[in-house]
């Protein structure tokens, strides 16, 4: 009887997406975020371009297609969040995969709502700006802004609630719905954006930047940097992509649609540090101004670009930053409902209860975050993996992306190739053409899952370990 209660409670509990573009949009909006917005051009520009932007391209093929694809499938299969669905897969040892991913959420919310919560001043000064014509920020500015705890701390509770608000109503209405229409926008104004600023002088220093590879310039912690990346900006390595696989229609191609989000979030990713790139080699200011603050890149490159370069740039921005905003939103929420389905699932609490307690643990987590950002010494100054990624927020934001992550990751290609019976691989993706003969998708999904994206992770993680060059 409980039994037949707990699987009927469960069965209830589990919404599929509204719509065939349901999966896509919420996956898409998923893996586009901060991740290509803010982060990549920023750590892009740390590890010299060109070599880095290979590597990480290289990781996106070998490494991000094939989990992607294995998540979607793990997902599918078994209906449930990360932590049951391995459980159920694999076995009770296996579902440690599970918990390690809900932990590593845990870790990317708490600091990742603390920059989300920055797209919320940004539009705030487009606003203004907007209104009453556009100044310069000083040099220093953002450094003070990001240094003032106590707004920090409103920041990103204000980010959290939103995401919390959108969660509690259940996924299908509130974000399914606002990243049909936001997501498009999102895209349009970018490639707005990148055709305005192929007209810039800075042009072709920006693509010689980004294209031209030059491996001695490469640091060597830069190799795990973009392994690491590739995880982040695809939501993989910690279930995300399982949690919403679970809500897929068993129609749905997950070859299809892993490999157009993949191909989405890339060409986003690349998108964003063509614009910004070529308003810093094509504007002095703003290369002064980043010097001090590559963190903050998205932040002030951009408005500057809006607001001297670009026709009608003064409608455009506030409207850019709500749309960055949304596309922050989109990850937080995929990050967020990680957690609440687990609780819904595994303590049979309700929607709202699961939604409070998830937030409410992860803000104990900004709280740490927001004040390490020049605020408070002690966290500012916190280092485990030593200079440039000093103080609370960097240090999480190295350990989940570059450790968790991948070793979240490696453990799901292991399952997939390995332990998980290779009858659902077949009935989830389907191996034969109509004509009989073996799909060829399915034949490379098999050999990348295996053997490539394991070794690849390993060998990296193991390079790591041995050469101290490392971080
Ligand atoms: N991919 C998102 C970004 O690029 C961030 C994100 C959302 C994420 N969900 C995740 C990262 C799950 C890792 C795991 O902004």
């Amino acid at each position: 009887e409980f039994r037949r209660v707990l699987f009927r409670s469960m069965s209830q509990n589990r919404e599929q997406w509204g719509s065939r573009v349901g999966f896509i949009l919420a996956a898409s909006g998923s893996a586009i975020g901060l991740g290509n917005l803010w982060k990549f051009p920023y750590i892009t520009w740390h590890n010299n371009g060109g070599a880095f932007v290979i590597v990480y391209l290289i990781a996106v093929i070998l490494i991000g297609w094939p989990i992607m694809t294995a998540e979607i499938l793990i997902g599918r299969k078994s209906q449930k969040n990360p932590v049951l669905a391995f459980d159920e897969l694999g076995g009770s040892n296996w579902s440690l995969i599970g918990w390690l991913g809900v932990l590593t959420g845990l870790v990317i919310l708490g600091y990742y709502a603390v920059i989300a919560g920055w797209t919320i001043t940004s539009f705030i000064s487009c606003m203004n700006w907007s209104m009453n014509g556009y100044t310069a920020p000083e040099e220093g500015a953002f450094g003070e802004f990001i240094g003032n705890g106590k707004l920090q701390l409103l920041l990103s509770f204000i980010f959290l609630a939103l995401t919390a608000g959108v969660i509690s109503k259940g996924i299908k209405k509130g974000i399914e719905r606002a990243t049909k229409i936001l997501m498009p926008i999102l895209f349009l104004i970018i490639v707005y954006m990148v055709i305005m600023a192929l007209g810039l002088p800075g042009r072709n220093e920006a693509f010689s930047f980004i294209f031209s590879p030059d491996f001695s310039n490469l640091p060597p912690s830069g190799i795990l940097e973009a392994v690491g990346h590739a995880f982040f900006t695809l939501s993989l390595g910690m279930g995300a992509m399982i949690t919403y696989g679970s809500y897929m229609d068993k129609k749905e191609s997950i070859f299809k649609n892993a490999a157009l989000v993949v191909i989405l979030d890339t060409v986003l990713a690349i998108a964003a540090c063509v614009i910004m790139y070529t308003i810093i080699f094509s504007v002095p200011s703003v290369k002064d101004s980043i010097s001090g603050s590559t963190v903050g890149m998205l932040f002030i490159t951009l408005p500057n670009l809006l607001y001297t370069e670009i026709p009608f740039g003064t409608i455009l921005a506030p409207v850019f930053y709500i749309l960055v905003g949304f596309a922050a939103l989109s990850s937080t929420i995929s990050l967020l409902e990680v957690i609440v389905s687990l609780l819904i699932d595994k303590m049979k609490m309700s929607r709202q209860k699961a939604t409070l307690i998830g937030a409410g643990t992860t803000y104990v987590i900004s709280i740490f975050c927001a004040l390490s950002l020049g605020a408070v010494d002690a966290l500012s100054s916190f280092s485990i993996f030593g200079p440039g990624k000093e103080g609370v927020l960097s240090t999480l934001d190295h350990l989940a992306s570059n450790w968790m992550l991948p070793v979240g990751g490696l453990f799901i290609t292991i399952f997939v190739g390995w332990f998980m019976d290779q009858k659902i691989i077949q009935d989830e993706v389907g191996k034969f053409n109509d004509d009989g003969s073996v799909n060829f998708t399915y034949n490379m999904f098999k050999f990348f899952i295996r053997f490539i994206a394991p070794v690849a992770i390993l060998a990296v993680i193991i390079s790591v370990i041995f050469g101290k060059d490392f971080s």
